[in-house]
């Protein structure tokens, strides 16, 4: 009887532990490892009435959870069984010496090719909150993605109440084609990209799409109870306002740092952003339930998928109530499409704690100062097209200092750490644009931008201030901006040319936001910060995944420092070769 016992709860500790961790644990000298398997393969999945064949992992769209706590190695072997080249990218890791897991394919490594597997190797040092992990490949991302989840070090409470319950919610884009099509038919013509069908919640579209009442996410709550939500948007191409009906949300975490708490009815998140959110039920079973929306905020000129993704709160029926039929559906409202002022009220009420506890370690003492224009432009047509369907017979392109990124077709980091650098990369990407213009005033006449493989390069521990400038080129426009290997405080950001002599004195350097994506403000700036303590090659780019296709990105190579805690370690021994 007493065996019998202990080997039921051994069980259920077992499956309790699977259920939170799901994957493999080992633990050793006090560091906990945690083994996962992705197995890339096709699945058929329907929505909207359209089944297709879709790139996934291990046959789950959204893909799995990855669940860790601070301080944790995770060990993620990725088998590719599909016709595609793969590699993963644990968007928010800052990858300490680790940068050959970051994951970019050819920057820190090149694709793990059909039939070959790669295992992602790295520790979680000084983060806990929520991340994702999505494909850097092409537009894979469109349906390889997933939570990264770190909890705090066991018996590490939270700055804020112990919430009944946590609930992933992530964000997506459904295509009803092949997405894969959509991006290689629009770099060939030039033109703007087909739009998604639908956005997703956890995969699903909801009710306000075709035949899609039954694939909706539905939130099951109890009155008087505080749930964690943990937001995600792994959308392609669109940032997010979301709302639930008649329910307030308090904003404690963005990016995986904790922020002081304020209430809203309404966020916006930019694709690469997170979002956690404690909603507090109401106290009382309220006889109704609550529509959660979302739909895209638009800064652009293009066309965009003007459709809004529903999910249900409902709330448990107690059992003294009678079975309702139907209960009222109330549906919030949220801000109009171009609601440019709704975000700028909402980024300006975000704050780090700046707690001793969780400090907000702005570098002080700026050493290198850059400023990059980020924007849209042209490139000539292909002779072999007659006229391309960019602007004006042209294709559309997208660049930072002008300069049009070309991914090179082998790694940059293998390239910088066994120094075969030469005609790869060059290590001259511009401190500012070559030419001043009236950035978001009227366009230039010459719109083309130049190409190349510029990496800027920082020796270790740079203290680095760099301002983002939106440019009107081809329309303004608000560009998610997500930096690799580190977070950054936003210490600035307005609209307009940034104005070196003024703009400074109004820099917050005491609490601001500390994240690894923000959005420059359409026709604006920001001024971020970062101290660049962790050597590797770090891919910068926009999070719209057209506009990093279109050249929208650039890379940083900082140098080793002295000490043999400052150097990126050697690369593993199955690192994919391209
Ligand atoms: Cu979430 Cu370089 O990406």
């Amino acid at each position: 009887m007493g065996e019998n016992f202990r080997s039921i709860t051994f069980i259920g500790v077992l499956i309790l532990a699977l259920c939170v961790f799901p994957g493999f644990v080992l633990s050793e000298n006090g560091v906990t490892t945690r083994h996962y398997k992705f197995n890339i393969q096709m699945k058929n999945v329907a929505r909207i009435c359209h089944t297709k064949s879709m790139v996934t992992v291990n046959g789950k769209f959204p893909g799995p959870p990855i669940m860790a706590r601070e301080g944790d190695r995770l060990l993620i072997e990725v088998v590719n069984h599909v016709p595609h080249n793969i590699s993963i990218h644990w968007h928010g890791i800052r990858q300490l010496q680790s940068g050959w897991a970051d994951g970019p394919a050819y920057i820190t490594q090149c694709p793990i090719q059909t039939g070959q597997s790669y295992v992602y190797n790295f520790t979680v040092v000084g983060q806990r909150g929520t991340l994702w992990w999505h494909a850097h490949i092409s537009w894979l991302r469109s349906t390889l993605y997933g939570p990264l989840i770190i909890l705090p070090k066991q018996g590490t409470p939270y700055p804020f109440a112990k919430p009944y319950k946590e609930v992933p919610i992530i964000f997506g884009e459904w295509f009803n084609s092949d997405p894969e099509a959509i991006i290689s038919q629009a770099l060939q013509t030039g033109g703007g990209p087909n739009v998604s069908d639908a956005y997703t919640i956890n995969g699903l579209p909801g009710p306000l799409y075709n035949c899609s009442a039954k694939d909706t996410f539905k939130l099951k709550v109890k009155p008087g109870r505080t749930y964690l939500l943990r937001l995600i948007n792994a959308a392609l191409n669109d940032e997010l306002f979301f709302s639930i009906a008649n329910h307030t949300l308090t904003i404690v975490e963005a990016d995986a740092i904790y922020v002081k708490p304020f209430e809203t009815e309404t966020l916006v998140i930019t694709p690469g952003q997170t979002t956690n959110v404690l909603l507090k039920t109401k106290s009382l079973f309220p006889n109704a339930s609550f529509f959660m929306t979302a739909r895209p905020y638009v800064t652009g000129q293009g066309t965009f998928d003007n459709s809004t993704v529903a999910g249900i709160l409902e709330y448990e029926i107690p059992s003294n109530i009678p079975h309702m039929k139907k209960l009222p559906l109330f549906k919030p409202s949220l801000p109009a499409l171009n609601d440019t002022n709704f975000v700028t009220n909402f980024t300006n009420k975000l704050h780090s704690l700046a707690t001793p506890q969780f400090p907000a370690n702005v570098p002080k003492n700026v050493e290198k100062h850059f400023f990059f224009t980020i924007g849209l432009g042209t490139s000539p047509c292909d002779k072999k097209i007659q006229t391309c369907q960019g602007p004006n017979g042209t294709k559309f392109s997208a660049s930072v200092n002008n300069v049009s990124f070309i991914q090179p077709n082998t790694a940059l980091l293998q390239a910088h750490y066994f120094g075969q650098s030469n005609g790869l990369y060059s290590p001259d990407f511009p401190i500012n644009p070559l030419h001043w213009f009236n950035y978001t005033g009227n366009p230039p006449n010459n719109t083309m931008v130049s190409n190349g493989t510029k990496l800027m390069v920082l020796p270790f521990n740079t203290s680095v201030e760099l301002i983002v400038q939106d440019t009107s080129i081809l329309g303004a426009e608000s560009h998610p901006l997500h930096l690799h290997g580190f977070n950054f405080f936003v210490v600035g950001q307005g609209f307009g040319n940034f104005d070196p002599n003024k703009d400074p004195n109004n820099f917050n350097l005491v609490d601001p936001i500390e994240r690894n994506t923000v959005g420059v403000p359409s026709g604006g700036w920001v001024a971020i910060r970062f101290l660049a303590d962790n050597p590797g090659v770090w891919f910068m780019h926009c999070h719209l995944e057209v506009h990093t296709s279109w050249g929208l990105k650039m890379a940083w190579l900082v140098l080793d420092g002295k000490l043999p805690n400052q150097k990126l370690l050697p690369p593993p021994a199955d690192l994919p070769k391209c």
